[in-house]
């Protein structure tokens, strides 16, 4: 129930027109609801069991006919994740930023008609089945090397993300706001936290193509539906920036990991571990497999709508094959594909081919690293 898509809506169903028109907010949230809940049955048929499902969305408030209210988007989502069987896992509140902080709304100075400014949004995040298992050992060794730092884990981990210094948005210097394009760092944050390397990560409402630029620069598969064919040429701009901010995010990763260490080792004292790849000290056995892949090129594969990703490097088994969602319980994305979300097309998906690691220039980090720093 959020003004910018009243029209997307509108032409999916009629009868949304006709409540918006007709002034009736409480049904044409409804109907809206009800054209998201048939993405969330084909979400629900195509994830593996123990997948997440994560759901950016903000609440809407709205004057209809002269009545304000809130439409709290977030409750009716959890409502129909938890009727399809999901288990509703604790969600992320992502403070945004916002240009005028001590805006308000209704009656000014006076009680009781002003309300609370919507400065957050939600991830909601469900599981389908029960926790996900990891039973062979090439399983095993994907999960293990795409573990995070233990310092990572402490804050990605807080319900309340606060991404104020981070990269924003990718740029597409045409689209503007109009979009609702989320900030680089939500997807790949959540990519790293709910899958390991080999998935593919799904996106039926992939917009401008931030989940499959952040999906490549986490060395996964992606599939992304979009309704609007138009965007075609803005998802592949976007996409094509993967390799750059992918690398930058892989090297500040390595770079902030490596302050924790010095600032750890200075206050503390030597941490237990090592990574078994990079040589630095890690916090926990769980880290000591962590490995990055970095991105050499992602290019248009012949059929325009798909992207292929390359990855230099050490081969820690990224290569043909081992990226089968099948595989790896992962969604059925060629259902999707054949069965795209009502009137959508999928328009943009990619593949991580080859071998991975350091992005160009971490040579020299690592030679010139904490050891010797
Ligand atoms: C909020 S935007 C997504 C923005 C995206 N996260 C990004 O970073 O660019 C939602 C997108 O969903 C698309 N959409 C709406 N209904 C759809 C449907 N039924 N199937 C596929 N895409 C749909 C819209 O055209 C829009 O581009």
């Amino acid at each position: 129930m959020i003004q910018m898509w009243d029209d997307s809506f509108a032409v999916q169903s009629p009868p949304i027109r006709a409540a918006l028109d007709a002034g009736n907010g409480i049904r044409a949230f409804e109907l809206m609801h009800s054209e998201l809940d048939k993405v969330w049955r084909e979400v629900e048929r195509v994830l593996g069991d123990g997948c997440i499902a994560c759901v950016n969305i903000g609440d809407a408030t709205r004057t209809i006919c002269g009545r304000f209210r809130l439409y709290s988007n977030h409750s009716r989502i959890i409502q129909a994740f938890v009727r399809l069987g999901f288990d509703v896992l604790p969600a992320v509140v992502w403070k945004k930023t916002t240009n005028a902080p001590n805006k308000f709304m209704g009656s000014g100075m006076l009680p009781a008609g002003a309300y609370v400014t919507l400065e957050h949004e939600y991830i909601l995040v469900f599981r389908k089945g029960g926790k996900r298992s990891f039973r062979s050992e090439d399983e095993k060794r994907l999960r293990n090397s795409s573990a995070f730092f233990w310092e990572e884990r402490n804050h990605w981990f807080s319900d309340m993300w606060d991404l104020k210094g981070v990269r924003q948005k990718l740029i597409n210097p045409g689209l503007r706001d109009r979009s609702a394009a989320f900030p680089f760092e939500i997807p790949y944050r959540l990519i790293n936290m709910y899958s390991v390397y080999g998935d593919t990560v799904l996106d039926p409402f992939v917009g401008t193509g931030t989940t499959i630029a952040a999906a490549a620069a986490a060395g996964r598969s992606s599939i992304g539906v979009e309704i609007d064919s138009a965007l075609l040429r803005v998802i592949a701009d976007i996409v094509g920036q993967a390799v750059q901010v992918g690398n930058e995010r892989i090297t500040s990763r390595l770079r902030d990991h490596l302050s924790f260490v010095a600032d750890y080792q200075k206050s503390k004292g030597d941490l237990k571990h090592v990574n078994d790849y990079y040589g630095f000290p890690v916090m926990t056995k769980q880290e000591r497999e962590i490995v990055f892949h970095a991105l050499d090129t992602i290019e248009r594969s012949p059929d325009p709508s798909s992207f292929c990703t390359r990855y230099s490097g050490l081969d820690i088994g990224m290569g043909e094959g081992s990226c089968e969602p099948s595989r790896l319980h992962s969604g059925d994305a060629t259902g999707i594909q054949r069965r795209p979300a009502k009137g959508g097309n999928v328009i943009g998906s990619s593949r991580p081919e080859g071998k991975g690691v350091y992005p160009a220039g971490l040579e020299k980090l690592n030679a010139s690293g904490w050891t010797e720093g």
